[in-house]
C-alpha cells in the first residue's frame, strides 16, 4: 500500500503541495544570508517534507520552538541510529531520550490521524497505519520517518554541494532552468510535468546519490544455498555495499569524479537506471521513496537556484562523515554558504 502510494504515476499527488511547501521555507530565508549549507538544507526540508507526507501540521512543524525541539531530537535518533540498533538504550542516554520524545510525539499522533473520516486527502502516514497493529503505530510512524528524511536531505546537501563547487556544471544548471522558467529570479511554480524538462539537474541528482548512497545494505539468509561452491548458511547475514559498488571502474568510468554526463547513458525517461547502480537496493524491499526522493531533491534544489545566487565560502566540499553505514552519508564538516536573492 505504501509502495502504492510512492509509484511514480502517483507523484502527481505529492508534488503541487510540495512545490508549496518549499515556496514557504524558501521564502522564510530572507533576501540574503550566511550560513552552514546542511543545517539550511536540512531546516527547510524537514518542515517542508513532513507536512506533504505526514499531513500538514500534523507534527509540530509551524511553532518555531516546537520544531526546533522537533529538529534536534530528530538529528540526534539519525545520528546515532546505526548504534541504537546494536547497543543497550543504557549506554546511549541521549539517542533513547530522543527515541522517546519521537515515540511519545507519535502517540500523540496516531489516535488524531486515524480517526481522521475524511480520506480526500489521505496521507502517507494515514496509508501506513491503515496496514500496522496499534501497538506497533508509534514506531513504524518513525521509522516512516526516518526513511523519509534520514536519505533523502542529505543527498539534496550534496546535490547542491557538487553543483556550487563545479562552475562548469552550474553554468548548465543556470541555463537550463533559465529556459524553462526564465530569468527573473522569481520562486518558480514546478509541477511534476516541469521537473521532466530538466533533464540535466536529474543528472546531477543522481550522479550525487552515486557518490554518497548508504554504505550497505543487509539480509539475513533465510534458506541456505550454494554460489560458486560455496555454501551460504542459513541465519548468516549478506552484505550489499553500493558505496563501494559505485566505485566500480567496469561501470562507472573515472568513479570519484563527479560526472553529471554520464547519466546520458541511463533510460531516465523509463526509470531505468544505470547498470551497477543499487543505490535504492533491489528485489522485494527495493526503496519504494525512490522516485519521490528523486523529485523532491531534483524540485528543492531547481527552486533555490532559481531563487538565489549562492556561493561556497570555502574551496573544496567537505569530506563524507564515516558515522552513517546505513544511511546515506552526510558531510563531516561545516559547508559554509552565501546567498543572496537573484534580481
Ligand atoms: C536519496 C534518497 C533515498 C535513498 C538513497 C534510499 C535508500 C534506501 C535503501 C538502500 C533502502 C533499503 C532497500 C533494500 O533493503 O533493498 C530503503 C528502504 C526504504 N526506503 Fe528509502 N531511500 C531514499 C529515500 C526515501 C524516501 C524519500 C522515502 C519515503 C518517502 C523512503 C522510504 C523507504 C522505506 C519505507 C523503506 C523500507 C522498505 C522495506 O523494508 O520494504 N526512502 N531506502
Amino acid at each position: 500500500m505504501v509502495k502504492g502510494r510512492l509509484a511514480s504515476s502517483r507523484l502527481i499527488y505529492f508534488s503541487d503541495k510540495l512545490c508549496d511547501e518549499f515556496r514557504d521555507q524558501l521564502t522564510q530565508l530572507g533576501k540574503q544570508g550566511k550560513g552552514d549549507l546542511h543545517p539550511l538544507v536540512r531546516k527547510s526540508m524537514y518542515a517542508a517534507v513532513i507536512n506533504n507526507l505526514f499531513g500538514k501540521n500534523v507534527l509540530p512543524v509551524n511553532s518555531e520552538k516546537e520544531f526546533e525541539k522537533l529538529e534536534e531530537m530528530f538529528v540526534m535518533f539519525d545520528e546515532q541510529f546505526e548504534y541504537g540498533a546494536r547497543i543497550p538504550s543504557v549506554f546511549l542516554k541521549d539517542w533513547s531520550s530522543a527515541k522517546k520524545y519521537l515515540i511519545d510525539l507519535f502517540s500523540k499522533v496516531v489516535p488524531k490521524t486515524i480517526n481522521k473520516k475524511s480520506d480526500d486527502d489521505e496521507t502517507l502516514l494515514h496509508s501506513l497505519l491503515n496496514l500496522v497493529q496499534d501497538q506497533y503505530k508509534p514506531n513504524y510512524s518513525l521509522l516512516l520517518l526516518w526513511a523519509s528524511l534520514a536519505n533523502a536531505i542529505p543527498i539534496t546537501f550534496w546535490t547542491l554541494a557538487f553543483i556550487l563547487h563545479d562552475e562548469k556544471v552550474l553554468q548548465k544548471v543556470k541555463t537550463e532552468l533559465t529556459s524553462v522558467f526564465g530569468q527573473n529570479g522569481q520562486c518558480p511554480t514546478i509541477t511534476e510535468e516541469g521537473l521532466k524538462k530538466l533533464q540535466y539537474l536529474k543528472w546531477c541528482v543522481l550522479e550525487s546519490i552515486r557518490l554518497r548512497p548508504t554504505g550497505i545494505i543487509t539480509r539475513r539468509v533465510i534458506k541456505s544455498f550454494t554460489i560458486r561452491d560455496m555454501e551460504i548458511p542459513e541465519g548468516d547475514m549478506l552484505m550489499l555495499s553500493p558505496f563501494w559498488a559505485h566505485r566500480n571502474e567496469k561501470y562507472f568510468p573515472d568513479p570519484l569524479m563527479y560526472k553529471p554526463e554520464r547519466w546520458k547513458e541511463a533510460e531516465i525517461d523509463k526509470n531505468v537506471f544505470l547498470d551497477g547502480f543499487v543505490a535504492f537496493g533491489g528485489g522485494r524491499y527495493q526503496c519504494p521513496g525512490r522516485w519521490y526522493a528523486i523529485l523532491e531533491i531534483q524540485m528543492y534544489v531547481a527552486m533555490f537556484l532559481q531563487m538565489f545566487d549562492c556561493k561556497l565560502l570555502i574551496n573544496s566540499i567537505p569530506e563524507p562523515s564515516k558515522k552513517h553505514l546505513v544511511g546515506t552519508q552526510q558531510p563531516a564538516e561545516p559547508c559554509p554558504v552565501e546567498y543572496r536573492l537573484r534580481k
